[in-house]
């Protein structure tokens, strides 16, 4: 699983369908599902990571699965082990998911196809790649907002029509890029928001022609983007606002001229979001950095305030994820 640009409406719902089947299980008594019983996760995070690896070691746990994480700097990388090698190493331990996280866009993906070529079983999951994708981020966020416009049966359809501001550092965020794949599938309009330097006018066009590598796109019509880059103009009519980092360790130079500047600009705060003209969820993919994207008290706001949602979902999300990619392995 290397991103959502080949995800069709319905690879979608089949997604959020599961997932929310895991959400929905009791949280006390039996919380494990014995479905990945004997097979084995490994967890290759060559970046830091505090939501993502832990959300997929805790689902791997609640599925019944054996969990291996590798950390990079007590391993054999530092002798000069490459990374093929390494993940060679783990499946000669019997791994069966890889879930792979790297600096650098298309790892997980050549990864992938090195080991298939090699005949191997496996199943890669990516968990973050560059600045190109992060599926099951893209996918926890649409199953936040599925959840919130239809909390009982959240679909693709709950999507439809629905207009979605990302504002931010647009430019270094993979989650907004799996998101703009992800959402305008399902009909949404999304409407971009940030400084040029940080959200180039290219974005505008992002899910133009057929997905990377693929002759037609699967979705016969998506919802449209825009880019707005005076905050309060982007916020009138919108159903919700999802904010980015400031993605600062990303940055080669200085891309903002002031923190406080850009706060005042696009930071979102309870004052702001009166633009939108209605109650309005807010979300987050974190880590955040308080008072510049988002005022903390906004984050703090539990009737406002998705973040802590998000990163519950993240769980049943990513057992769906595992799931479904195990059961493939098994067929
Ligand atoms: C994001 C990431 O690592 O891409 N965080 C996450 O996975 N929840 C976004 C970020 O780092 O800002």
């Amino acid at each position: 699983m290397i991103d959502l640009a080949a995800f069709s409406r319905q690879d979608f719902a089949t997604v959020l369908e599961l997932a929310q089947r895991f959400r929905c299980l009791p949280v006390a008594g039996a919380r494990k599902l014995p479905a990945l019983q004997g097979r084995l996760v490994t967890s290759l995070f060559f970046e830091p990571s505090t939501r993502t690896r832990s959300s997929f070691e805790i689902a791997a746990k609640r599925l019944s699965a054996d969990v291996q994480s590798f950390s990079p700097a007590s391993s054999s990388l530092s002798k000069g082990e490459s990374l093929l090698d390494t993940a060679r190493t783990y499946l000669a331990m019997g791994a069966n998911l890889l879930v792979v996280r790297h600096r650098c866009a298309g790892v997980p993906q050549q990864l992938a196809a090195e080991l298939d070529r090699d005949g191997e079983r496996v199943a890669v999951l990516n968990a973050g790649d560059g600045l190109h994708s992060h599926p099951s981020q893209g996918l926890l966020d649409l199953f936040t907002l599925a959840r919130y416009f239809a909390p009982e049966a959240p679909s693709p359809a709950a999507l439809a029509g629905r207009r979605i501001a990302i504002v931010g550092d647009v430019l270094h965020s993979r989650v907004a890029r799996s998101n703009l794949w992800a959402l305008t599938a399902c009909g949404a309009d999304v409407v971009l928001c940030g400084p040029p330097t940080l959200l180039p006018e290219a974005f505008a066009a992002f899910v133009d022609g057929p997905p990377p590598g693929q002759a037609v796109d699967p979705v016969p019509q998506r919802g449209r983007i825009a880019i707005e880059r005076q905050l309060d103009l982007a916020l009138e009519g919108v159903d919700a606002v999802m904010t980015l980092r400031l993605q600062k360790e990303r940055m080669q130079q200085q891309m903002i001229t002031s923190l406080d500047a850009y706060h005042r600009q696009y930071g979102l705060s309870h004052r702001r979001l009166a633009h939108c003209g209605k109650h309005v969820p807010v979300l987050h993919p974190g880590p955040v950095n308080r008072g510049v994207e988002l005022a903390g008290e906004l984050l703090d706001d539990p009737a406002i305030s998705l973040v802590d949602e998000q990163v519950t979902n993240g769980i049943p999300v990513r057992m769906a994820l595992l799931y479904l990619l195990a059961a493939g392995e098994a067929s």
